[in-house]
């Protein structure tokens, strides 16, 4: 295209006195010769149109580049109202108990709740101060898959504020937990998202990560503290690594648990998808510590979040629908069990399954301690 207009130009390089050839010679006088319009040839005048048009194309592009590259969407603040609060005894009356196949592959047996309550395995307790849900330690031969717990709220959600004050995450080799959010019964469709999750030694610290179905990416501009990695949330890329970010050290594991543990607090309305992390000794003083008082918090005043998922080049209304609070402990599975991961980069000894069968006090340090999830709504 471009090399056919500029075909339109006579071609004065060749001339020996780089003047026009004779039947371009006017009689104006030579100073406007060239610059004159009038005097142009219908060729030089089209060729003259032809580089304007160009140009103006060209500017149009970059600001449109521009402008699509500042896009940015308003996260002005809602107004929220505390609608749930998960703590003290009753923590897990309002979860269920998944105890089918393990979706993930893992080397666990997801157990009732009566087992899970029982004095015996005691893996889900909830005192009056904290709840805890960990793998058990007591199976010296666990050789086909050991117990753990993966707790589901019975209560669904379509957007909020979501406050989840930790103290305690679990580590060690084998492990792979999370606290997420998706629909089960409707994955990828409606979404998933992963507000905690880390495997193994968990020495990277915490990554937080979108899974979605097709035409979800974060490839855009975003303002967010963590360092991105993959940017297509699309389950079908990337061995449906999804869109991750990742926090430093002390977000996750030993570090996060010698400090307190400290508070996530996930964000998610039409504008996108933000995740927050404070440690113990840094909560904003709008997250009431008192779990009675209902004052909402707002994330206006927090700075930067942790993760950035905007909607520019996601819908998130349409991507993310009816999702679940799932907290779990799996064990390999297709994350911490890939021996790319569990020998290579997290350097854990000799077969994954093998030292999740053998190793029951390894385990130790496999649990959760929480001491609230509150959310909040507000109307978007
Ligand atoms: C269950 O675990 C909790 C928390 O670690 C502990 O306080 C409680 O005594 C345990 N119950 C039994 C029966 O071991
Ligand atoms: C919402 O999610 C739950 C849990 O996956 C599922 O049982 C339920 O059918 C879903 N609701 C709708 C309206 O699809
Ligand atoms: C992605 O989701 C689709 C359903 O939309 C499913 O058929 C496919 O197996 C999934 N792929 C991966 C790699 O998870
Ligand atoms: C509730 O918490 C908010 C935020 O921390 C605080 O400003 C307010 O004074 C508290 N209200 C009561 C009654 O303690
Ligand atoms: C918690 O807040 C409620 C009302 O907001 C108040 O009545 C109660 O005394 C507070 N508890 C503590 C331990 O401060």
């Amino acid at each position: 295209m471009y090399a056919q207009r500029m075909s339109g130009f006579p071609n004065y390089v060749n001339n020996s006195d780089g003047l026009p050839p004779p039947y371009t010679k006017s009689r104006e006088p030579r100073s406007r010769s060239r610059w004159s319009p009038k005097a142009w040839t219908r060729k030089v005048t089209i060729g003259v149109v032809a580089i304007a048009a160009v140009l103006l194309a060209v500017i149009i592009i970059a600001a449109v580049l521009g402008s699509r590259a500042n896009a940015y969407p308003d996260y002005s603040p809602l107004h929220y109202t505390l609608v749930d609060t998960y703590s003290g005894r009753t923590f897990f009356d309002n979860f269920n108990y998944f105890t089918g196949y393990d979706p993930t592959a893992g080397f666990v047996h997801y157990v009732p709740r009566e087992t899970a309550m029982s004095e015996q395995y005691n893996l889900t307790y909830a005192g009056s101060d904290s709840a805890i849900l960990r793998v058990d330690t007591s199976e010296t031969a666990a050789s086909t898959g050991r117990f753990s717990v993966r707790i589901e709220s019975k209560k669904q959600y379509n957007s909020g504020l979501f406050v989840f004050d930790i103290l305690n995450t679990p580590y060690g080799c084998s492990t792979w937990p999370a606290l997420w959010l998706t629909d089960q019964s409707n994955w990828p469709e409606r979404g998933e998202i992963d507000v905690v999750e880390a495997v193994n030694q968990a020495s990277n610290g915490n990554q937080m990560t979108l899974h979605t179905s097709k035409g979800c990416k974060m490839d855009v501009k975003r303002k967010e503290t963590g360092s991105s990695l993959t940017k297509n949330c699309w389950n079908e890329t990337e061995g449906n690594a999804g869109c991750g970010v990742q926090g430093e050290q002390d977000t996750y594991g030993q570090g996060f648990n010698a400090n307190g543990g400290g508070i996530y607090a996930m964000e998610w309305r039409t504008a996108g998808i933000r995740i927050w992390f404070f440690d113990r000794s840094n909560i904003p003083t709008d997250i009431p510590a008192n779990l009675t008082n209902t004052s909402a918090p707002n994330p206006e005043g927090w700075g930067k979040p942790l993760a950035d998922f905007p909607n520019t080049h996601c819908d998130i209304h349409n991507h993310f629908k009816n999702q679940s609070i799932i907290a779990n402990i799996d064990l390999c599975g297709t994350w911490a069990g890939e021996a790319s991961v569990y020998s290579k980069e997290d350097s854990c000894p000799g077969q994954c399954t093998d030292f999740v069968s053998n190793n029951a006090q390894a385990f130790e340090t496999a649990y959760w301690e929480w001491k609230s999830f509150r959310v909040y709504t507000a109307s978007d």
